[in-house]
């Protein structure tokens, strides 16, 4: 049997790595400032993720939804803990998509109705109602293509306002990534999410605030949907949760209230899904990662505005986008074969730095070299 060949590969094999370092089966190494895709929170093989991982392992790793898992618990009060919603409620699932289509579906639980708001260029995942509320109709199949979603403009309070004053009635849900990801790195302003919160409140919609690439401290706040100062009525999370360990999860507000038998899944907040999660929540809290990840984005971000040559920089914390607009068109390739650079991409041209949050300063300015070396060698 072969692979069902979906996804465009570099040709390397990485067969070890360490903190913010991979090495592969040559024996090279590479900064990673991709972080396999945002998921590398606390970095590769921290210890204490390792010990937590391996201790759980010895003695359980898996037992179903059907007895009481106390890691369980002991990740919801952690979690509510370092996030700062203490009153909130834990659902845990086993991916991105699936925490948004569970966050969807609650709120259609919830008020009984069905059409999803969503914005341009927004990405869910790709089951299907994080799919139909993703902007991308290349990865709609025509069985997805049915549910009721509606793209708004990103950062436009009056084409929302002028939605819900057509249509609130019917609105279940607002989802919106903090910082859209796929979309580019494109920053909601907080006067957009305090928008979202008001419209949802005075039309009894759920706000659903898609957490899974910008939350878990990587824009500095454990949420960067928290700038705005106003809570969203569910939270959804994956990615940086488990640092590589497939976990996700839904924090879900006291007014939604649960019901047996109404969420499920079966692996989902399994006993080492939870010491995965419970290990990076640890690890961010004891070294202050959120506040470091910030510092060393502010710098990074400040160091990048310099370069002329770059059309902009966005992003908040250890979550940056650099848009090259229609230049240097090679240089993410060249990055990662002539200086063995792993960062992410979104189309058209925009670098997307997503690395671990205890990357080190040492590691940005390399970064920053080897960035003006290839501006200068492409002029
Ligand atoms: C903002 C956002 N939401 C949801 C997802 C889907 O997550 P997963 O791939 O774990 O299903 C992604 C994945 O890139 C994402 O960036």
């Amino acid at each position: 049997m072969q692979l069902f060949d979906v996804y465009p590969l570099n040709d390397i094999t990485i067969s070890s790595a360490k903190g913010s370092r991979v090495y592969d089966d040559k024996g090279n190494e590479y900064l990673d400032l991709y972080g396999g895709h945002a998921v590398i929170s606390i970095g590769h093989t921290h210890p204490h993720y390792v010990e937590r991982l391996s201790t759980q392992l010895k003695k359980v790793g898996f037992y179903s939804n059907s007895v009481k898992i106390p890691q369980q618990v002991e990740l919801a009060a952690l979690l509510g803990k370092v996030s700062g919603k203490e009153d909130y409620h834990l659902f845990l699932c086993n991916s991105g998509a699936e925490a948004n289509e569970n966050a969807l579906k609650l709120a259609s639980f919830y008020n009984g109705r069905k059409k999803v708001v969503a914005f341009k260029k927004a990405f869910h995942g790709r089951t299907s109602l994080a799919v139909a509320a993703t902007d991308n109709p290349s990865i709609v199949a025509p069985v997805n293509a049915s549910a009721d979603v509606t793209f708004l403009p990103f950062n436009d309070v009056e084409a929302l306002e002028a939605f819900f004053a057509a249509h609130g009635e019917e609105v279940s849900s607002v989802i919106i990534e903090g910082i859209q990801g796929v979309g580019g790195i494109n920053v909601a302003s907080p006067v957009f999410l305090q928008a979202i919160r008001r419209l949802c409140d005075q039309y009894n919609a759920i706000y659903i605030a898609d957490a899974v690439q910008c939350g878990y401290g990587r824009s500095g706040r454990f949420y960067s949907h928290d700038r705005s100062g106003v809570d969203a009525d569910v939270y959804s999370m994956a990615k940086g949760m488990g640092n590589g360990f497939p976990v996700a999860g839904i924090s879900i507000a006291p007014k939604l209230h649960a019901k047996h038998g109404m969420l499920g899944t079966t692996f989902g907040g399994n006993h080492l899904a939870c010491a995965a999660a419970l290990a990076v929540l640890e690890v961010i809290d004891r070294d202050n990662l959120m506040e470091h990840a910030k510092t060393l984005g502010d710098y990074w971000m400040t160091e990048l505005k310099k370069f002329p040559q770059v059309k902009e920089v966005r992003g908040e914390g250890l979550m940056i986008g650099i848009d090259l607009g229609d230049q240097f068109l090679t240089l993410k390739k060249d990055l990662l074969y002539k200086h063995r650079i792993f960062t992410g991409e979104s189309k058209p041209n925009v670098i997307r730095l997503l690395p671990a949050l205890n990357l080190e300063k040492a590691d940005v300015d390399h970064f920053l070299d080897i960035f003006s070396t290839e501006l200068k060698a492409s002029k």
